[in-house]
């Protein structure tokens, strides 16, 4: 099956840079939010980027034109109706996507990919809120989408193989690599990643260096192309937090314990860079 349409559920920072790249790729996309200021700022979004490859010289103001012409917004699920593939990047939340995935079950036709964005919830349970568990599947894109060449495909108990199929080629036409895991929490990515992230923030709870000096050792010392305190900030303290505690109760083993500095300055609002403060304080 060719994909021709794809609905994006979420015009946040990950959502808008989904839709981006398939536009880019020459699919239609419907993006879609609840609120139409949410997509217009998701549009806006995606028009700096490709202002910033035109200037560049990546891309030519008329090819700006033709993948902008490509996107479509929406704030009405039914639009789902249309698409081959719906990829929603929501809130990370397992009772709104469950209802979300039942709806979009119910509005799809039946040859429609339901895939899910999702940094850490069990692609199973996504896909038990519908009747077509065969074709869902776990489409995890990293930020920033249209830099980061890695797709995290994430196979569910039930998905079908030519399911994968499909995805893997769409994530190849999208000009990113996927990488084919199992569904268990954090999959591979945040699994590693995370526990990384959460370890830097108990050397600064523990005293051990300031969010500066631990940065500057995993820069310099292992070639990271950002601290972890940085990272941390860039994907959202809330997130970190949230996903530690999806490895902590999926794995129940203390070595996944969220440290209490970032639980800290979750219940303080610092969420990172999108609050204006994290480790880091943003203008
Ligand atoms: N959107 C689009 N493009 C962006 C961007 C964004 N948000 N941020 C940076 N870029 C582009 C820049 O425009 C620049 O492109 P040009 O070559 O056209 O100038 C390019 O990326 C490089 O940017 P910079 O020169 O400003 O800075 P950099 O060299 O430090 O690169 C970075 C920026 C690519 C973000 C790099 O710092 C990096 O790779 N950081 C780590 C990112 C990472 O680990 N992401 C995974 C997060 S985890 C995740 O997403 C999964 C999850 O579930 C939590």
């Amino acid at each position: 099956m060719e994909i021709k349409k794809v609905m994006v559920i979420g015009a946040g920072q990950m959502g808008s840079g989904i839709a981006q790249v398939h536009a880019m790729a020459g699919m239609k996309v419907i993006l879609h939010d609840l609120k139409e200021e949410v997509v217009e700022r998701g549009l806006a979004q995606i028009t700096k980027n490709l202002t910033r490859q035109v200037e560049k010289n990546r891309m030519t103001e008329e090819e700006k034109q033709t993948a902008l012409s490509q996107i479509e917004l929406s704030t009405d699920l039914q639009n789902a109706s249309e698409v081959d593939i719906v990829i929603e990047a929501a809130i990370e939340n397992m009772k709104i996507k469950s209802q979300l995935f039942t709806e979009l079950d119910q509005i799809a036709p039946a040859h429609t990919i339901l895939a899910t964005n999702t940094s850490s919830l069990p692609i199973t349970e996504i896909a038990a809120a519908t009747t077509r568990p065969e074709k869902v599947i776990g489409m995890h894109f990293m930020n920033p989408v249209p830099v980061m060449k890695l797709v995290e495909v994430i196979r569910g108990l039930a998905t079908a193989d030519e399911v994968y199929e499909v995805v893997r080629a769409l994530s190849m036409k999208l000009g990113k690599t996927p990488v084919e895991v199992n569904d268990f929490p954090g999959f591979v990515s945040n699994r590693i990643l995370m526990p990384m992230i959460n370890e830097a923030i108990f050397t600064v709870y523990e005293g051990v260096a300031t969010p500066e000096a631990v940065d500057e050792v995993m820069k310099l010392g292992m070639n990271h192309p950002m601290g972890p305190l940085t990272l941390a900030d860039f994907i959202g303290l809330d997130t970190c937090l949230y996903i530690m505690e999806t490895l902590h109760e999926g794995f129940g083993d203390d070595k996944y314990r969220p440290c209490p500095l970032l639980r800290k300055y979750v219940k303080a609002g610092w969420l990172g860079k999108k609050t204006g403060r994290g480790f880091y304080q943003y203008e």
